[in-house]
């Protein structure tokens, strides 16, 4: 959850919790409880869509019945009920915040999905599988959270030979950037990379590159930013005058901005690819 610098990430929204350095008070910190809050009222907690996960769904083959598939990073499960409702197995959701984890539940409970779908609090540092049990391991804009070569690396021991990995990640669109948006990414998220870049840590850490595609852009529009001006409202009229709660919504607001200026040099990708060797 944290990176070196003691940068919280929550989707695209990034803060820094002042208590992890000694540092004096020149960001902002902001309370888990209310962020959870804020994002409990979205279908979603990043950019993304039921046809995209469908989209990278098609690339996998072999499941079964039996199969153990991993969502980490789950969040509230907007993409793994769209999963579980097109794929059969065994899921388990793994998130860091208790909140989602019971929304996840009461969702999975919502759509008769409770027998094979489950979600637990977890980190995704330090997960509760076996080596080589998972079939397959999903993550939709939540490998930032570990980093994106660190989570490809320390996750593969967990699948089979065989098994897939699909995975969601912010990356660069073009070698060069505007100051304003490469400054505001090597601050959130230095590790951003091209997909070039990207798709050679995959082969790197053992695995067969198999599919990579940009997220359109109404996976940020409609079904991330949308949502989330209802939710606004919402908050800031349950807490009028907070100045934490403001100052969430304001850098969500701005995170929107940077996006629609800047969509053509960054987005999410779509990763898929399968561990090939022991
Ligand atoms: C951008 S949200 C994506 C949520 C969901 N996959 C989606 O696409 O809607 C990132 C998620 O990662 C979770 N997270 C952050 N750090 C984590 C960690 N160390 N272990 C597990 N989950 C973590 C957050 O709680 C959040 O739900």
């Amino acid at each position: 959850m944290y990176n070196d610098d003691g940068i919280v990430m929550l989707s695209r929204v990034y803060y820094i919790h002042k208590e992890m350095s000694n540092e004096n008070k020149t960001i902002h910190e902001f309370d888990f409880n209310l962020i959870c809050e804020y994002f409990l009222n979205t279908e979603r907690q990043g950019p993304g869509s039921p046809e995209v996960t469908l989209k990278a769904l098609g690339f996998i083959d072999n499941l079964t019945d039996q199969s153990l598939i991993a969502d980490l990073g789950c969040g509230t499960g907007g993409q793994t009920m769209v999963l579980a409702q097109h794929a059969p197995g065994h899921i388990t959701g793994l998130d860091f915040f208790p909140g989602f984890i019971d929304r996840f539940n009461s969702n999975a409970r919502g759509l008769n999905l409770q027998d094979r779908v489950k979600g637990i609090v977890g980190s995704m540092d330090n997960l509760p599988f076996g080596e080589g049990e998972l079939d397959l391991i999903w993550s939709e804009g939540a490998i930032y959270n570990i980093g994106f070569e660190r989570g490809l690396n320390e996750w593969r021991k967990y699948l089979k030979t065989g098994g897939y990995i699909a995975v969601s990640e912010s990356a660069w669109f073009t070698e060069e950037r505007p100051a304003e948006i490469h400054d505001f990414w090597m601050e959130a998220y230095p590790q951003i990379d091209t997909i070039p870049n990207q798709v050679a840590l995959i082969q790197k850490a053992g695995y067969l590159p198999v599919a990579s595609f940009i997220l359109p852009e109404i996976c940020w529009t409609e079904h991330y930013f949308a949502p989330l001006v209802k939710a606004r409202e919402k908050f800031l009229a349950k807490y009028p005058g907070n100045k934490t709660a403001e100052e969430l919504v304001a850098m969500s607001h701005h995170e929107e901005e940077l996006y629609r200026k800047y969509k053509e040099f960054y987005g999410y990708v779509f990763y898929i690819a399968k561990k090939i060797t022991l």
